[in-house]
């Protein structure tokens, strides 16, 4: 008989004729642990690679059995489970498309991971600016005439990486037309769907990279399904991406001793999509919809509604997101992030008669803005004119000539004309201001000094509460 959760039950069975252990981990089926109950109760399961529960790396068993029920749920033509987040799945499917040296294309508001392999496989990156999404206030996606465009002025590009959908929930609707532009330049797409794992429960969701023709796709399963931290997904559905050159990456980049938590929540999480329904997905809009009319009620807030439907931006204007996240978090509501001007929420993957205190958010909210107004707001007006960047662009410096030129920190004001040696991303809106190897501008020094005074939050490698970033020599 065919196992609904291969991996879950493959553990319980082992588990069920209490083993003894003599191998690793040390804490021997958590008796060797002195970590809270709950969590040394878990740790029985915290297994190995031992006989009956498959090899992962090399998998012939419940885990190949799940990985091909993985697939399957997806429609993809191979998918792999990942230990190690979708940082590890765009690491492994940048290194299987390029090497060093190679014309890479990428969407410039790209998660940092995206980066770090950049920088690791050594490719010469173009990057395509997003255009700014009005509703959201954030950097959305790329537009098909600036893709075509870096296309056409750098055919010889050995793969075009998408981020899909941001962070804030923001698809670009032309995403089918663009993957198809690309395959007929003989182009592989490479999709950074971190955010998109549930996005083939309903078709009332925008639809995932992979039905739309990208040839990888990557998701964090455990970002919006019912899985842990790190679980993630990497999808296979192409003639153009050599899957054993993906398997390769994933076994030199990913740990040798896998986590079965983390194995047995990603095989439940697949399950958990497989079993997903239509009548869930009904359930769970009436809840959100309820939520958003409860909200709307509240004078001094907004809620903004964005393409995936997981997800939704509060703001309280006259205060900034931060200021309402800390507001919320008196209350103990935790949210997923703070900027400027929003905050965001991230909603449960409800299945039809699932409980969760979603009614109690209207009076945690009106309770928050009842004490912002005891305060002086300060409210920021960011012009996001002033981010427009180029659209297509290419760093002065390689990787490779940066990893080998000396670098040093500087004051920011006196980089002009510098060539920056990090990375150093505002939020908002998101896109990185400076991008090792590109030239620091008067321009970009003016954004620089009018996000600080704003109090932008910064990511990257930089020392900004000294006024230094980091520049070649
Ligand atoms: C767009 C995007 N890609 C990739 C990642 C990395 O995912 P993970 O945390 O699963 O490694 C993130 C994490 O926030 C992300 O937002």
């Amino acid at each position: 008989m065919k196992r609904e959760r291969p991996i879950v039950e493959a553990l319980q069975k082992f588990i069920k004729e209490k083993p003894l252990s003599l191998h690793v981990p040390g804490h021997k089926n958590g008796s060797h642990s002195n970590l809270p109950l709950e969590i040394k109760n878990a740790l029985i399961y915290d297994v190995t690679e031992l006989t009956g529960l498959d090899d992962f790396h090399n998998p012939e068993e419940a885990i190949l059995e799940a990985e091909q029920l993985l697939a399957q749920t997806y429609g993809a033509n191979k998918s792999f489970f990942l230990v190690n987040g979708s940082t590890v799945g765009n690491l492994a499917m940048i290194y299987a498309t390029c090497q060093q040296g190679d014309t890479i294309i990428v969407q410039r508001n790209a998660h940092k991971s995206v980066f770090h392999a950049l920088e690791l496989v050594g490719v010469d990156p173009v990057y395509i600016a997003p255009r700014w999404h009005e509703q959201s206030q954030t950097a959305g996606s790329v537009q098909l005439e600036q893709l075509e465009q870096a296309i056409n002025s750098y055919p010889e590009a050995k793969a075009v990486v998408l981020t899909y959908p941001t962070y804030y929930g923001i698809t670009a609707k032309d995403i089918e037309k663009q993957i198809s532009y690309c395959h007929e330049k003989g182009i592989p797409v490479l999709v950074d769907e971190a955010h998109g794992a549930h996005l083939t429960v309903s078709n009332q969701l925008p639809a995932s990279a992979l039905d739309l023709g990208a040839d990888v796709v990557v998701q964090s399963a455990h970002k919006t399904l019912p899985a842990m931290t790190m679980a993630s997904f990497l999808h296979i559905k192409s003639t153009r991406v050599d899957v054993q050159k993906i398997n390769h990456y994933l076994r030199m980049l990913q740990s040798s001793s896998p986590s079965y938590l983390l194995l047995a929540s990603l095989d439940d999480a697949r399950q958990y999509v497989m079993s997903y329904s239509e009548k869930d997905f009904v359930y769970l809009m009436e809840k959100r919809n309820q939520l958003i009319e409860s909200l709307r009620t509240l004078t001094g807030l907004e809620v903004v509604e964005v393409d995936d439907l997981l997800k939704l931006i509060v703001r309280a204007p006259g205060y900034t997101g931060f200021e309402l996240k800390v507001a919320l978090e008196k209350r103990k509501i935790f949210v997923e992030l703070a900027d400027a001007n929003q905050i965001l929420l991230i909603l449960p993957l409800l299945k039809h008669g699932d409980a969760y205190l979603l009614a109690d958010l209207r009076i945690q909210m009106k309770e928050a803005l009842i004490h912002l107004k005891k305060s002086q707001g300060h409210a920021i007006q960011l012009n996001q004119s002033k981010f427009e960047m180029s659209a297509v662009t290419k760093p002065e410096l390689s990787f490779v000539q940066i990893e080998h030129a000396e670098k040093e920190w500087v004051p920011y004001v006196k980089a002009m004309g510098r060539i920056a040696a990090a990375t150093l991303i505002p939020y908002p809106p998101g896109i990185p201001l400076f991008i090792p190897g590109e030239k620091i501008t008067a321009a970009k020094l003016n954004q620089l000094e009018e996000l600080l005074a704003v109090g932008a939050a910064f990511q990257g490698e930089h020392r900004l509460h000294e006024k230094m970033i980091y520049v070649i020599k």
